[in-house]
């Protein structure tokens, strides 16, 4: 089980205008439904395959703890095999848990260690030590979990990874989530299986709903009311088993998205992107480049456990400044970064805002956007929960240089598509692509990009 490395290992990529992208492409799984695959397939009573797996370091870091938990998982590329282990049959890991640079593993994986009658150390790298679990620890706490973590003097409200779970003997809680997290929520259903007594959970919008959605179609004793954005985890009488069968991921929206925007930014582009997840918890980025004037043609073409799935073609489009925010905001969260640069080849200001849940993403991605947009010479002026993006059209002048990653693949992405635009090269750092896009700068080649 390796972490694979970006396909581009021989140096930075280095994006210059490029002539039209044409042609079909496919993206690798759905990098946030191939965790809940991989966590849902481990308590399983049988044998699960799953295909179309994420294939980014994210997805492997939640594939080892899982095995350091005592659950069989062999990786062969996008197909998985995990060995449910039921229920109740993880087992105390013999070292601390290495979640690697994602937030989903360590939080998802808190909550389902909460209900365990052991203790477990989980931690990170740089970027994931710096990101705040005090919002994951209160409610678990509430439930009975004992959870402790690395404190911080300059906020002493909140705690740090690494993080160290004594779970078992929960009870259920009703409980309204401060910030609209498929995250938060996700840990607090899972602790909610292993507890007495029903665990209802509220969100002030509702965030991507995949945990619902498998796990309704493995069977848990889970109900979803998404009008109330509230979800209820009733395991009192449930008989403890999550059936076992095939798991078919499909491609992520969130990597497709580059590929969108790139066809819609390169002039005389035609791009086709398969097999993607169209959730409708995920397609705000569609939604939003819409507004922005784009010619995107989306057609679903059917359904995988519970999610849609279809074919989007994006054709190169003439774009226009556009307002994200609200609802809107949430649903495109992880494409700010390829929406700012859209923006930025857009006519007329475009005003980001309700995102102050970006400060705390991989990086801090307003402040991350903010520096890579000036760089290539496009003004913008940050706000505490936003920015606002000055767009010149699709004939400005953008500038190269070297690109700063942050350790953020996303950042890195859409630096990489801005350069694309650019009169210079930019230079483009990859080390961090892997995390869930190993095959970016192939894909995009393949269309006839240069980078
Ligand atoms: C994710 C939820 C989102 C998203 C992240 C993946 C998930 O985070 O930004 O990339 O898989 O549940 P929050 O839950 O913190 O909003």
């Amino acid at each position: 089980m390796s972490r694979e490395a970006a396909d581009n290992t021989d140096g930075p990529l280095r994006p210059r205008r490029s002539g039209p992208l044409r042609g079909i492409c496919c993206v690798p799984g759905d990098k946030s439904i191939s965790h809940r695959a991989l966590l849902f397939g481990a308590l399983t009573d049988g044998v699960v395959e799953i295909t179309g797996l994420g294939v980014g370091g994210d997805n492997v870091s939640t594939a080892r703890a899982l095995a350091a938990l005592g659950v069989p998982v062999s990786l062969d590329g996008a197909n998985a095999r995990v060995m449910g282990v039921g229920i109740s049959g993880l087992r105390q890991a013999a070292e601390s848990l290495d979640c690697g640079n994602s937030g989903t593993t360590i939080r998802l994986m808190s909550g389902l260690l909460a209900g365990q009658p052991f203790v477990s150390t989980l931690y990170g790298d740089a970027s994931l030590t710096r990101r705040p679990m005090g919002r994951l620890a209160r409610p678990l706490r509430e439930m009975g979990a004992t959870i402790e973590g690395r404190g911080d003097p300059s906020r002493p409200n909140d705690i740090f990874p690494p993080l160290q779970v004594r779970g078992g003997n929960l009870h259920g809680i009703r409980y309204n989530l401060p910030v609209a997290s498929a995250q938060l929520k996700s840990a607090l259903v899972l602790a909610g299986l292993f507890a007495k007594g029903t665990t209802e959970i509220t969100e002030p919008g509702l965030s991507r709903d995949h945990t619902e959605r498998m796990l309704r179609h493995l069977g848990a004793p889970l109900h979803a009311d998404p009008a109330r954005r509230s979800v209820r985890v009733e395991p009192d009488g449930w008989n403890g088993r999550l059936r076992a069968g095939p798991l078919q991921v499909p491609g992520d929206i969130s990597s497709g998205a580059f590929m969108m925007v790139a066809a819609l930014l390169v002039p005389g582009s035609d791009v086709t992107i398969e097999n993607l997840g169209l959730n409708p918890t995920r397609t705000g980025v569609i939604d939003a480049l819409r507004a922005m004037g784009a010619e995107l043609e989306v057609q679903i073409t059917g359904d995988a456990m519970g999610e849609p799935v279809g074919t989007v073609r994006a054709r190169a489009s003439a774009l226009k400044g556009a307002r994200i925010a609200g609802d809107l905001a949430l649903r495109s969260i992880d494409e700010i970064p390829i929406l700012a640069v859209a923006a930025a080849m857009a006519e007329g200001p475009s005003q980001f805002s309700d995102l102050h849940e970006l400060r705390i993403k991989e990086s801090d991605r307003i402040a991350s956007i903010g520096r890579e947009l000036s760089r290539a010479g496009v003004a913008v002026a940050d706000a505490p929960d936003g920015f606002t993006v000055e767009g010149a059209g699709a004939n400005r002048r953008v500038k190269g240089g070297r690109a700063q990653a942050d350790h953020d693949h996303r950042i890195a992405m859409a630096a990489a598509i801005l350069g694309l635009c650019g009169e210079e090269e930019t230079e483009v750092p990859t080390e961090d692509i892997g995390t869930s896009f190993p095959t970016f700068a192939r894909t995009l080649r393949a269309l006839g990009a240069s980078l």
